[in-house]
């Protein structure tokens, strides 16, 4: 049977959208099995429903985090979710979901990790003035961006770079890389040592 995945984002939804076209297209071999936003508006979330997928959606602003959490694991139990992606998910999560999909989330960072970690990853880069930054897929621990590092790739900083145009490029980065990792993952032809994760 092929694997689900569940996606859990908070806004545009270009990285969900770049793993959605993989799987229609066959690059990736598994299913969007749910979408979750913990943001009822979240472009991201209409244009999973515009695809058909199965989705949800909860406002997570004012809500106790453990409870909360709680809901989204049942409704991503519920649904079968083998993997968990977060794919610009604004919200940490709890210990307490983290230990139910053990070796099971994945996100991805629009940094080298562990160099900027937290918000707006590319303006600190930027702001720091380093010449390479990049992004990371790593898997998920109860830290913030912290976990062991399934993929990287690296991109320049230009001197001429405005926001706009780093991230622009960063992101496209990022919606190769995602899937990779999600393919690696899938095929389960890794082990991890500590913080490193080796292929098999
Ligand atoms: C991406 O830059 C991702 O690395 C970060 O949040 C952003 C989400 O963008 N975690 P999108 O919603 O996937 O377009």
């Amino acid at each position: 049977m092929r694997k689900r995945l569940g996606i859990l984002l908070s806004g545009r939804g270009s990285n969900f959208e770049a793993i959605a076209r993989n799987v229609a297209s066959g690059k990736l071999d598994c299913e969007v099995g749910f979408v979750f936003s913990n943001k009822p508006n979240a472009p991201g979330l209409k244009r999973a429903r515009e695809l058909g997928l199965t989705c949800g959606a909860m406002e997570s602003a004012g809500q106790d985090r453990a409870a909360f959490d709680g809901q989204v694991a049942r409704l991503l139990h519920e649904q079968g979710v083998d993997l968990v992606c977060l794919a610009g998910y604004m919200r940490l999560l709890s210990g307490h979901f983290i230990q139910q999909f053990p070796g099971r989330i994945l996100n991805i960072h629009p940094s080298l990790l562990p160099a900027f970690p937290g918000l707006d990853a590319q303006y600190q880069a930027l702001a720091h003035g380093v010449k390479v930054t990049g992004c990371t897929v790593h898997f998920v621990d109860e830290q913030l961006d912290s976990g062991p590092i399934l993929l990287q790739t690296a991109v320049p900083v230009l001197d001429s770079d405005t926001l706009e145009e780093l991230s622009a490029r960063i992101l496209a980065q990022e919606h190769k890389i995602y899937s990779e990792a999600i393919s690696w993952v899938l095929k389960g032809n890794y082990r991890i040592e500590g913080r490193r994760v080796i292929e098999t």
